[in-house]
């Protein structure tokens, strides 16, 4: 699906803003996600736990909240994660967990914008 650049703005600070509720007492990590669904824009941040392996990651917050509001396709999906150092694109990048959550409910031609790090395909992030 094409995305103006326009509307690749809107979800990347759509996300930025999400990052700002995210619940972060341990990584003090802060991580929004913004995706589009049936031309709504749906967000999520991360959740953590003191058990840290309870914590969710904003992108599947973000999923899960489309899927409960009744969208099972992602046409999009916008990630910022502010507290990264900008010298360290990496720690910017979806967990192994969520790329495998994104492919349930999308397509190899996922849109992932990486707020300052680039647009990415979904089949470059997870190769089937
Ligand atoms: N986190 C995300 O929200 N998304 C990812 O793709 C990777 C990591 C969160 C989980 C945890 O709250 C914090 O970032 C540090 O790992």
């Amino acid at each position: 699906m094409a995305i103006s650049p326009e509307l690749k703005k809107q979800l990347l600070q759509v996300a930025r803003d999400a990052a700002g509720q995210a619940y972060c007492p341990i990584s003090q990590f802060h991580v929004g996600a913004a995706l589009l669904a049936n031309g709504q824009i749906i967000e999520g941040c991360n959740v953590e736990n003191a058990s840290f392996g309870l914590t969710i990651c904003a992108e599947r917050v973000a999923i899960f909240n489309a899927i409960s509001k009744g969208h099972n396709r992602i046409e999009a999906l916008a990630i910022a994660c502010p507290d990264a150092m900008e010298e360290s694109p990496n720690s910017k990048m979806p967990c192994g967990a969520c790329r495998q959550v994104m492919a349930e409910f999308s397509d190899p031609e996922l849109l992932v914008l990486i707020d300052g790090v680039g647009e990415f395909l979904l089949r470059q992030l997870l190769p089937t």
